[in-house]
């Protein structure tokens, strides 16, 4: 077991990282949870991991109970939350109880936000199951839903009380979800490790192959890379943005493909279109291109898409940007682990950039 620490004042926090559940109802007590624990989970996974982890909990002294979801992203919404509320509610759940999340980040999202806002707050632990969720969502606080078609447009910043990575419940991770996840493993190396993206680019079959060892090493660099950007910068008023890269056009596939494309493998293809403005700016060589999108390949990602209209993606990005910063930010690369943030409102140079990705 490999134990980590997001320090943020008082609102720091413990990752474990480990192969198992058999530390779960330990971990759980270290940080402090004394009352009452409702585990939200979606279907799939409720089938296979909620008994094990009732089970450790009950061990560990807690009266646990659960809510199960239905998977993907249309539960992402207010509905949703409102049954968890209604059974918060008739729960009686107090300060002392404790939200457990687990599954991927859907399940992260929405579970942080019902712990965000009940009560003004209780407390909530994540323990992802996706390669996404152990990646990238369960650390940093960043909890919400989605209103209207807008993704995560309603949410907080409210760090987990703790994280507990189970590296082995990828195994059962449907293989698409496994490649998605790994879109956001290389975008971390990718913006601030080369020689972890070295270490990808030697070991990205034994990742899909969920060797132990490679998927405990691989969790340690991300909670590292993602934790230090955090501890920066918690509310994103600067370093945490570029965790954005690859995003804005990303999102903006995502949003056109009207959510058909996992969130992953929008975001490949926005890291090759990143690379490719920054080729056109001259900021960036041919050969490191090359690389990250072999890597992207090798890992059965896409760097291109079909059947999406580019002028639609482009009005997704703009739509977008009116919501965010008001001005197309993109976080662009000088080289692999050098990211430059810039505004970009070249209008022809954005559009050609689409066309080719979008063929
Ligand atoms: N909070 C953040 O900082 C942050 C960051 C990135 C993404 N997100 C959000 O995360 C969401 C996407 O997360 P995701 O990719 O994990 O999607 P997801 O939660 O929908 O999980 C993907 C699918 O895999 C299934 N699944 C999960 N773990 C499994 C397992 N171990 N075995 C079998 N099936 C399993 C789920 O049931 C689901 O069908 C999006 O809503 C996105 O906005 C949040
Ligand atoms: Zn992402």
């Amino acid at each position: 077991m490999i134990k980590a620490n997001i320090n943020l004042d008082e609102r720091s926090y413990p990752i474990y990282i480990t192969t198992d559940f058999e530390g779960l109802g330990k971990a759980v007590a270290d940080a402090g949870i004394n009352g009452k624990a409702l585990i939200i989970t979606d279907k799939n996974v409720d089938s296979i991991y909620r008994e094990e982890t009732a089970a450790r909990l009950s061990e560990a002294g807690y009266q646990v109970f659960h809510h199960v979801i239905e998977p993907g992203e249309k539960s992402k919404n207010l509905d949703t939350v409102k049954e968890i509320y209604k059974l918060m509610h008739s729960l009686n759940m107090d300060r002392r109880s404790a939200v457990i999340a687990l599954g991927g980040g859907v399940v992260g999202d929405i579970a942080g936000f019902a712990a965000a806002t009940y009560l003004r707050g209780i407390d909530y632990v994540q323990i992802p199951t996706s390669l996404l969720a152990q990646a990238d969502s369960s650390v940093g606080g960043k909890v919400g839903v989605d209103f209207e078609n807008a993704k995560n447009i309603i949410g907080a910043f409210y760090q987990p009380r703790m994280v507990y990575i189970n590296v082995n419940t990828l195994k059962t991770l449907p293989k698409r979800e496994l490649v998605a996840g790994a879109a956001e493993v290389i975008k971390h190396a990718v913006i601030m490790d080369r020689e972890f993206f070295e270490y990808l680019d030697a070991n990205i079959n034994r990742l899909l192959d969920c060797d132990e060892n490679v998927m405990m090493y691989v969790a340690r660099m991300n909670c590292g890379i993602k934790g230090h950007v955090v501890e920066k910068d918690e509310k994103e008023s600067g370093l945490r943005s570029i965790l954005n890269f690859g995003h804005t056009i990303g999102h903006a596939l995502e949003s056109a493909s009207e959510f058909k494309l996992l969130h992953g493998e929008c975001v490949a293809v926005g890291m090759v279109g990143a690379f490719k403005l920054a080729l056109r700016l001259g900021m960036v060589s041919e050969t490191e291109a090359g690389t990250v999108e072999s890597l992207l390949l090798r890992a059965g990602l896409p760097t291109k898409l079909k059947g999406l209209n580019p002028a639609r993606v482009y009005e997704a990005m703009l739509h977008d940007k009116k919501k965010r910063e008001g001005k197309l930010v993109f976080i662009l690369p000088k080289s692999i682990g050098k990211m430059v943030k810039l505004t970009l409102d070249d209008e022809e140079m954005l559009k050609g950039v689409l066309d080719i990705l979008i063929n």
